[in-house]
């Protein structure tokens, strides 16, 4: 198996708990959204690192909807996953999730879709291996990667 060999979605899947402190809180006692944002660039840069085998950078990040808020004492959840790679990059998912832990409540918080490009050691863009397609949904996810990388490359 080489390095660019094709590796599995699940192969790559990250998750990460933190407990909400009141360090991460706003005056209104719930996680500030910038705190969000950098757990999940986190979260899905461990994943993009897993699928490339590279150190990776933060390319862009789609709009970051903050569904219900998660309060201190409580548990913000992330599970990352790739759902395409392309030549040098990868579209990485991110689902957020708020738990209670005294009562087992969850509830979305916060989905969304970064990109990551893998770098070489001369820190230039650098290929990544594809990924292998095993259901008919992981073709479904790439190709709606595609459609998306589509329009966020247009803005540029
Ligand atoms: C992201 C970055 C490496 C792209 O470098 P570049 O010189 O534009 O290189 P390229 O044009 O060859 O693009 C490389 C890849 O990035 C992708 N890319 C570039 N800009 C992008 C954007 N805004 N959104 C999504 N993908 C992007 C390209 O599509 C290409 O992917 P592909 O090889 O899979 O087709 C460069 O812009 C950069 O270093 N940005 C700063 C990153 C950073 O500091 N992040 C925060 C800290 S980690």
């Amino acid at each position: 198996m080489t390095e660019l060999s094709p590796r599995l979605r699940t192969a790559s899947i990250t998750e990460m708990a933190e407990y909400v402190l009141p360090q991460h809180a706003n005056v209104f006692g719930t996680v500030f959204g910038g705190q969000i944002m950098a757990w999940v660039d986190l979260c899905a840069v461990i994943c993009a690192q897993r699928h490339s085998g590279r150190p990776c950078v933060t390319a862009s990040v789609d709009d970051l909807l903050f569904r219900r808020p998660v309060r201190v004492g409580q548990v913000v959840r992330l599970r990352a996953q790739i759902t395409a790679a392309f030549r040098t990059s990868m579209e990485i998912e991110v689902r957020v999730t708020g738990e209670a832990t005294t009562t087992g409540e969850e509830w979305p918080t916060v989905e969304c879709f970064a990109t990551f490009v893998a770098m070489s050691d001369e820190l230039r863009p650098t290929p990544v291996p594809p990924l292998l397609l095993q259901s008919d949904a992981d073709v479904l996810a790439q190709a709606a990667a595609e459609g998306r990388r589509r329009a966020r490359l247009a803005k540029r």
